[in-house]
């Protein structure tokens, strides 16, 4: 039995893509708790802190307005990550959690180095009785270990202190996060301590129905966090491989789409074919899942998710073979314009995009291109295309203009579904291309219609018969 009334003060360690928008939802739905959201990166919390709200390091729909309204009245960021844990009767982890470069598992595993290194911080900083919650897509059992680190702590230290640990991953998908906080389609809270569970119960029911709250145990909500991602990351393989099929049959995937999601089983959302998913979740959780899964003695169960990724990695493969093959074999002294670098329309998040390995295969096909995101910072594509060379007009350059990355350009790529590429204006951007110019459009945006019009040639995912 815990002594904890009423949570005044949380504490979030982790601002990322996870634990900003989550952070800043709760505080403004719940008003009376305190809600402080630490970081060990100085950069990020001084940008958190900006009074530019177009310079916060995430991007998302609705997020600027939010912490316009709350930050420094019940919101807070800061790196003082050791203050703040004392102060809280409730503690998120919320850092990432990638998957291992290094040693056993490399490759597959999770890396929850991060999250260690938070919970001893917790151990040693927390006063009374503390409740640990786990924000970050983890493995499953990671639950026991933090209980171990923290229990041992305690024995160490102060036997005043206690804590109980809760799992309640963050179903959030980017580019929708602040619409999903505000009204999620469940609540997962995963726990044996009745009286924690109900704690951070109430602090949902500030805004969201009982009825969505799923209560279970430390396990089957770790596990299903992994389950979630990897049945939607299914949908996305099993949509792809269909879009192949239907380049080469004739048939249309959107009348696929519509035929298939009209049966209520199969549903009609997460089923738009692309360029394969990109995402901090969705490889990691499925690589960690066939690691789990071999870990405990059931290969075939390891073998039917990896197929999901071979399928992902494949489709990105095809795209640049489309590509190189439309364009004569070869891309030496080729201009190529990509539009689009994020992994989904609406966030500046690139990790695990699509775009970075295609850009890649055609950077070593020797062509040079050019990339045009409405809000990915160069500095990201710095990172994700370190290994080659940037230059001007050659290799690998940055345009904040798509008319400009157009021109002269001998393809353009489309990789990102952003708004504002369903609204250029083909005719002008065919007398800026050389010619014979193509567009590929990887995510189905441009009205096939409108396009042949032009003397452009088109290729659309899914389509036979370009
Ligand atoms: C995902 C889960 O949706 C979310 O619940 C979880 O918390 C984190 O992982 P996220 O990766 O942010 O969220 O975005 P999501 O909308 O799921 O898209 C993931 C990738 O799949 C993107 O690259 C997207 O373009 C792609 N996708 C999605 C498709 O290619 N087709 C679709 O129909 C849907
Ligand atoms: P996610 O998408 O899961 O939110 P991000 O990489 O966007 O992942 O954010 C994770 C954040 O966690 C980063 O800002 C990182 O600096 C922070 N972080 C990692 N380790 C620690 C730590 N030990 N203490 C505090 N913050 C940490």
């Amino acid at each position: 039995m815990i002594n904890l009334k009423k949570i005044k003060s949380i504490c979030c360690i982790g601002a990322g893509y996870v634990g900003g928008p989550t952070m800043a939802v709760i505080a403004d739905k719940c008003p009376n708790i305190r809600v402080n959201v630490v970081d060990i990166n100085q950069e990020r919390i001084d940008s958190w802190n900006d009074l530019d709200l177009s310079k916060l390091p995430v991007f998302e729909p609705g997020l600027a307005d939010i912490i316009g309204r709350v930050r420094n009245k019940n919101l807070f960021f800061s790196t003082n990550v050791g203050k703040f844990i004392s102060k809280s009767e409730l503690v998120f982890i919320s850092v990432n959690t990638p998957t291992k470069k290094y040693g056993i598992g490399a490759g597959k595993a999770s890396d929850i180095s991060s999250l260690e290194e938070c919970t001893r911080q917790v151990a040693k900083y927390a006063t009374g009785h503390t409740i640990v919650i786990e924000k970050s897509t983890i493995p499953v059992k990671t639950a026991a270990a933090v209980k171990a680190i923290l229990e041992t702590t305690q024995s160490d230290n102060d036997l005043n202190k206690t804590f109980s640990v809760l799992s309640n991953p963050e179903f959030l998908a980017e580019g929708t996060a602040i619409k999903d906080l505000e009204n999620p389609d469940r609540i997962l809270i995963g726990g044996d301590d009745n009286d924690a569970i109900n704690l951070l119960k109430d602090i949902y029911l500030n805004w969201v129905d009982i009825n969505k709250i799923i209560t279970t145990n430390l396990w089957s909500s770790e596990l299903s966090k992994l389950a979630s991602n990897a049945f939607l990351a299914q949908r996305i393989s099993s949509i792809n491989s269909f879009s192949a099929l239907c380049e080469e049959t004739g048939a249309n995937i959107d009348e696929l789409k519509r035929a298939i999601g009209t049966d209520k089983r199969i549903g009609q959302y997460f089923l738009n074919a692309g360029p394969g998913f990109g995402g901090s979740c969705f490889q990691k959780d499925i690589l960690n899942l066939t690691y789990l899964s071999e870990h405990f003695g059931l290969p075939e169960v390891a073998a039917y998710w990896e197929q999901v990724i071979n399928i992902n990695n494949w489709q990105q493969y095809r795209i640049y073979k489309t590509v190189l093959n439309k364009l004569f074999g070869t891309l030496s002294n080729k201009k190529i314009s990509i539009f689009g670098f994020a992994f989904k329309a609406d966030t500046n998040d690139t990790r695990e995009s699509p775009a970075i390995k295609i850009c890649k295969y055609l950077l070593d096909e020797n062509a040079s291109i050019v990339i045009h995101d409405p809000r990915v910072n160069e500095s990201n594509i710095d990172i994700d295309l370190k290994d080659y060379i940037k230059l001007k007009f050659s290799k690998w350059e940055v345009s904040s203009d798509f008319e400009l990355a157009a021109k002269d350009s001998d393809a353009i790529i489309i990789l990102t579904e952003w708004d504002i590429y369903q609204k250029i204006d083909w005719f002008k951007i065919e007398k800026l291309m050389r010619k014979p110019a193509w567009v590929f459009d990887t995510r189905k945006l441009i009205e096939p219609n409108v396009i042949k019009k032009t003397n452009l040639n088109f290729w659309q995912i899914g389509y036979g018969l370009n």
